[in-house]
């Protein structure tokens, strides 16, 4: 049923995608916020996380957080997603995965969380697998447009919640604030 179910909303997920790059509409980054969480534990510090406003729609994103505790063997993410209606709520994904096999199979897999990774990646230091032995992870000047990214979401203001925990510990939050735009 879960896995019916999973098939289900990746199968969805490629019909809107599909339809929404015919489309005008586009995605812009409006805010980001990164932490280190309580049950951190010194595995990991931001050292930081901003948005430049290059030109009218077109904000970059960087970000850049050490990592303390090296090598990492075991990496796994939740990426959550909310939509602004009276406060942020729930929105269409929540998901759990193997941040260490996604890295290995990123073109080889249709989710959400490869195809959010795989347009990241060539701005990013996630072109390498577990192990994880970079002493920090890095997104450099990533902006969303239409050539880079879309999804299959009604106009309006989101966030995407990304927690990535480390031998099932919570280590960090990213948040990443996005309007999606007619
Ligand atoms: C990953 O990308 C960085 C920066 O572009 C580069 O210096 C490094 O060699 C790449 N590593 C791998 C394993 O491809
Ligand atoms: C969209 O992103 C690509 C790749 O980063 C960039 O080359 C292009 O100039 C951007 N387009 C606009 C309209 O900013
Ligand atoms: C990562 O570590 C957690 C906690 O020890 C464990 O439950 C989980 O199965 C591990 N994941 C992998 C892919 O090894």
């Amino acid at each position: 049923m879960r896995s019916t179910l999973h098939l289900l909303s990746i199968c969805v997920f490629c019909t809107l995608l599909a339809k929404e790059t015919t489309g005008t509409r586009m995605l812009k980054f409006t805010n980001v916020k990164c932490m280190d969480l309580p049950t951190n534990n010194g595995f990991t510090k931001y050292e930081f996380c901003r948005l430049k406003v290059v030109g009218r729609n077109y904000v970059e994103l960087s970000l850049k957080c050490s990592l303390l505790n090296l090598p990492i063997t075991n990496l796994t993410t939740r990426l959550q997603l909310f939509q602004r209606r009276d406060g942020y709520r729930p929105f269409l994904y929540n998901v759990y995965f193997d941040f260490c096999k996604l890295l290995s199979n990123m073109d080889r897999v249709f989710s959400l969380e490869s195809y959010i990774f795989g347009a990241v990646r060539k701005y990013s230091n996630f072109n390498q697998t577990c192990p994880w032995t970079q002493n920090y992870m890095s997104v450099d000047k990533f902006a969303l447009n239409f050539t880079t990214i879309s999804l299959p979401v009604p106009t309006g203001y989101y966030r995407f919640d990304f927690t990535f925990y480390s031998y099932g510990v919570p280590r960090t939050l990213t948040q990443v604030y996005f309007e999606k735009l007619e």
